[in-house]
């Protein structure tokens, strides 16, 4: 005989277990689904919900406690991490190891803050990847651009579609990954890289349509920062100009919103970086330092695009691949 207490419990914890979503969860999804123009088919709806329900518990559950970001929702909020991962992070390792740089640090002293957006207009608006593994080309840009900047007064966009169709002879792979360092080189040896005006961004891989007349930016030499040499990147940043820099992205950091962001959950090694963006400043906020840092999720996730992660630590193996061209 079936004790009826029993199988409440048991239907109680498998409905627990799934976190059979609420109204107020639906109601939730549904003014989210608005915000970022969501349409499902029926069947994906409840999956999405499901999804978007546990990733809302998170982040109710991390701003209950005491961290110093807090997490939120964004455009990211129906995916896995391991969705997210497919499409917006590397899939394998890159070569990211300058056990030697060539880039000496001049020790200081620096200043206590700096930040390059402030300082003039040196760095251009935030863009957004799309689903395509392609961050490095938007570390490389973002950083050419600004170093270009400082050295003529001129801003200008420069081309992602360029660096994902054209420059896979130095090691890189389109939407699949690639490095910074790696991009500076084929700037450099193909001498020259076009406006995004002129090559626009479509998130796709597709045949080379580099025009030599266009070239807009140059490279004259690739300034490597010794892999773990945080400091050596506080001193590119404070005496210098922005720096590209690659980390590890766990699923904490797809829900990131605000404030300077920690994890234990990511690694410090060079093997296991899986996303590359652009170091604009550094600062602190009540003792904790952190780095500024401009990202290519568009200006609606993190701070209009930005986070802030701490500084010092190698957080998230932030100093084992970094970089920046010298023109
Ligand atoms: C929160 O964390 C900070 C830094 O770790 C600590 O100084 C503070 O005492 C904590 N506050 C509470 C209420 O636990
Ligand atoms: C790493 O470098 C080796 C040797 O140059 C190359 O064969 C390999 O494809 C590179 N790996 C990646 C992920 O670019
Ligand atoms: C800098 O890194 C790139 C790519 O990782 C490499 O090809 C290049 O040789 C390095 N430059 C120096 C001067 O070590």
């Amino acid at each position: 005989m079936m004790n009826t207490n029993l199988l409440l419990f048991a239907l109680l914890s498998a409905a627990s277990a799934f976190h059979l979503p609420s109204e107020g969860d639906e109601f939730h999804f549904k003014s989210w689904m608005a915000q970022h123009n969501r349409v499902y088919s029926m069947k994906e709806y409840y999956e999405r919900l499901q999804i978007f329900t546990e990733n809302k518990k998170r982040i109710d559950k991390h701003n209950e406690g005491n961290h110093t970001f807090t997490m939120g929702l964004n455009q990211f909020s129906d995916m896995t991490f391991s969705e997210f991962r497919k499409s917006f992070l590397w899939s394998e390792p890159q070569n990211c190891s300058a056990t030697k740089g060539n880039y000496f640090s001049s020790n200081g002293p620096h200043p206590d803050s700096i930040d390059w957006r402030k300082k003039g207009n040196y760095v251009t608006d935030v863009k957004n990847q799309g689903s395509c593994g392609s961050c490095w080309t938007f570390s490389t840009t973002g950083c050419l651009e600004s170093v270009t900047a400082i050295s003529t007064g001129k801003l200008v966009p420069l081309s992602e579609q360029q660096l994902v169709d054209c420059a896979q002879d130095f090691n890189n792979h389109g939407c699949n990954g690639g490095l910074p360092s790696q991009a500076f080189e084929y700037i450099m040896y193909n001498k020259g890289l076009m406006t995004e005006e002129n090559y626009p961004y479509t998130a796709f891989e597709a045949t080379c349509a580099y025009k030599p007349e266009l070239a807009a930016a140059f490279v004259k030499e690739v300034m490597n920062i010794t892999a773990y040499d945080e400091m050596g990147m506080v001193d590119a940043v404070a005496t210098r100009n922005p720096v590209s820099l690659a980390f590890e992205v766990t699923s904490d950091f797809m829900l990131y919103s605000q404030g300077v962001y920690t994890s234990t959950e990511c690694h410090k090694t060079t093997d296991k970086v899986n996303h590359a963006v652009l170091a604009v400043g550094y600062g602190q906020d009540s003792g904790t330092p952190y780095w500024i840092v401009k990202n290519s999720w568009g200006s609606g996730w993190g701070i209009g695009g930005y986070f802030l992660i701490e500084r010092g630590k190698n957080m998230c193996g932030l100093a084992a691949c970094s970089s920046f061209p010298v023109v």
